[in-house]
């Protein structure tokens, strides 16, 4: 049988072990705090706009979170941004194979499906983070309709993607296009059954950006 003493000596040892895990936790809330603080300072405010698909994807199975979406709550842990998430104004809800041929004919006939929601007052924002998975070689056709829709022109833009083989495709070229006044970074590229694992690439490339 433990001894009173020995029993409450173990109990100090837990309070004492939990009291410096939350010290410490608390620590690196208040150091990712005042990183986020510093880059506002340095860089303005800035939003990450993306578009994400869940549901049944190639090499990841059916995601309830998209892959795109998990890189865009990374950028916004690690430096602040705000978020707008493109919504298409269809239904994109159906297994890979059909949703690939959907997104070809989108492709090649140029389409620019409409949006659901809006982006407030996008004058507030310095840098904007853009990313997507690349289908067919580019962003989805919807990106193309944000593009259309809300002029970026002056801003600083980094492009990223995630992709299963292309890489950055073409579209950082496409958005170069479609903001030829914005300063468009190089881009960053990471593929999409990787991300889960990935925070640390994310985290890299950002520090790569000095933020
Ligand atoms: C319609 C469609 C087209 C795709 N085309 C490509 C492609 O051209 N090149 C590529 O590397 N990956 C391609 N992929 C794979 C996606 O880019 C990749 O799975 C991405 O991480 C998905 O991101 P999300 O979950 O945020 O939508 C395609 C996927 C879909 C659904």
């Amino acid at each position: 049988m433990m001894s009173a003493m020995k029993k409450f000596q173990s109990f100090i040892a837990v309070v004492v072990a939990m009291l410096s895990m939350s010290c410490t936790a608390h620590a690196n809330q208040s150091s990712a705090n005042q990183q986020n603080e510093n880059n506002m300072e340095k860089q303005g405010k800035f939003l990450v706009v993306f578009f994400s698909h869940a549901g049944e994807n190639y090499s990841v199975g059916n995601i309830e979170v998209g892959n795109t979406k998990i890189v865009a709550d990374y950028i916004s842990e690690m430096t602040g941004a705000d978020q707008f998430e493109i919504v298409a104004d269809k239904d994109y809800d159906m297994p890979y194979m059909q949703l690939i041929e959907v997104a070809k004919q989108e492709a090649n006939n140029g389409e620019l499906p409409a949006m659901v929601g809006k982006l407030e007052n996008v004058d507030q924002y310095d840098t904007v983070f853009i990313g997507g998975p690349v289908w067919w070689g580019t962003y989805p056709q919807v990106m193309f309709t944000f593009f259309r829709d809300y002029d970026l022109n002056g801003k600083t833009i980094i492009p990223f993607t995630t992709h299963e083989g292309s890489g950055l495709a073409s579209c950082v070229d496409d958005v170069r296009k479609a903001y030829p006044d914005a300063d468009v970074k190089p881009g960053f590229a990471i593929y999409g059954h990787e991300v889960r694992s990935g925070r640390n690439k994310v985290e890299e490339w950002l520090k790569g950006l000095g933020m």
